[in-house]
């Protein structure tokens, strides 16, 4: 059985599960035994949140990756998130349960077209969201996640020329709110502008007590209309601190597993999307992620993120400089 064909082919280790097993109780037992940590992102699904070490947004996952004293790391989550936990953790092996997993983010930036983009700009810095290759993270200045985006663009001076990438959504939001006039690459998510203004407007008459909260990659008439706009972390916050018992919720459905367990007396609305029967809200990529998939990758310790020692030299330098400009 020759597992790593496998995986070129299929993106995971396809292979049966016997149905009878204790599939959270074997994964437990395997990650005690190999010293592993499980990672996992607001946006998996529930049993996976359930299951991971620390669950948490792009930027607390990469704290909690940087920190992480374990053998291996399993990366619940996409790739561009596994490959920042590596590039962070260098000595520690890291593990996605399926290579397939990516972004429509990350992929809307490659880096030859990329580095085009910037030539064309000689006296800019680049500030690029984390959700983007190792590769273009190695022709940024600085990353940023949603948690930090505006103390990272204010970290420069207000007459530094600025590109900002991939996310033209959060881009333009970031420029709205502090003036500036950074140069956007032109790229979004999938997911994020999906969402149906008309039907979230329908919503919000059909129940006015409810607060409608979006996440910045959200198009700008989402953005104009939201009670709260901010990161997975913040929207969570704030549906834990306000006093509405309803919110209408615009990022992936994910986060609603964590928003019922922190406010049980609370009614979370997923945003309905522009096609009723696409499941847009869902991130297709994060949902590769599966219970079946995390127990293989355990055991065999496949698929690996591997990245060559100078991309992840690199790529290092504007991440910690993101996590120590989000430290002051
Ligand atoms: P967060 O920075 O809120 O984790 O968002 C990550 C992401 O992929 C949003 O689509
Ligand atoms: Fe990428 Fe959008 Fe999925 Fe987030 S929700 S991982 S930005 S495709």
């Amino acid at each position: 059985m020759d597992l790593d064909k496998i995986i070129e082919n299929k993106g995971y280790i396809d292979l049966p599960v016997d149905s009878g097993i204790d599939l959270p109780g074997e994964i437990n037992r395997l990650k005690r035994s190999k010293n592993a940590v499980i990672l996992g992102h607001y946006y998996i699904n529930p049993e996976l949140q359930d299951i991971s070490d620390f669950v948490g947004d792009s930027l607390g996952l990469s704290q909690q990756a940087k920190e992480a004293n374990a053998d291996i790391i399993v990366f619940l989550g996409v790739h561009f998130m596994a490959e920042t936990a590596k590039i962070l953790n260098p000595r520690t092996k890291v593990l996605i349960p399926d290579i397939l997993a990516s972004c429509s983010l990350a992929e809307s930036a490659p880096s030859d077209a990329f580095s085009e983009f910037k030539n064309q700009y000689p006296d800019h810095k680049v500030i690029s969201y984390i959700n983007c290759t190792a590769e273009i993270k190695t022709l940024s200045d600085v990353i940023c996640t949603s948690s930090n985006a505006v103390k990272i663009v204010e970290s420069f001076h207000p007459d530094e020329k600025l590109i900002f990438a991939p996310d033209k959504n959060l881009g333009n939001y970031i420029n709205n709110l502090t003036g500036r006039n950074m140069v956007l690459w032109d790229g979004a998510c999938m997911v994020h502008e999906k969402y149906s203004l008309e039907k979230i407007l329908i919503l919000r008459e059909k129940y006015p007590d409810a607060k409608f909260i979006a996440h910045p990659e959200c198009e700008k008439p989402l953005l104009l209309i939201a009670d709260f706009i901010g990161s997975t972390t913040a929207l969570l916050k704030y549906t834990l601190e306000d006093p509405a018992k309803r919110f209408i919720v615009a990022t992936e459905s994910g986060i609603l597993h964590q928003m019922k367990k922190s406010s049980p007396d609370k009614i979370f609305i997923p945003a309905p999307s522009i096609d009723a029967t696409c499941g847009c809200n869902d991130c297709s990529y994060m949902k590769l992620n599966t219970l079946e998939k995390l127990y293989l990758t355990l055991q065999y310790e496949k698929p690996e993120v591997t990245l060559s020692l100078e991309v992840m030299e690199k790529a290092r330098k504007p991440i910690e400089r993101m996590l120590e400009i989000s430290k002051k």
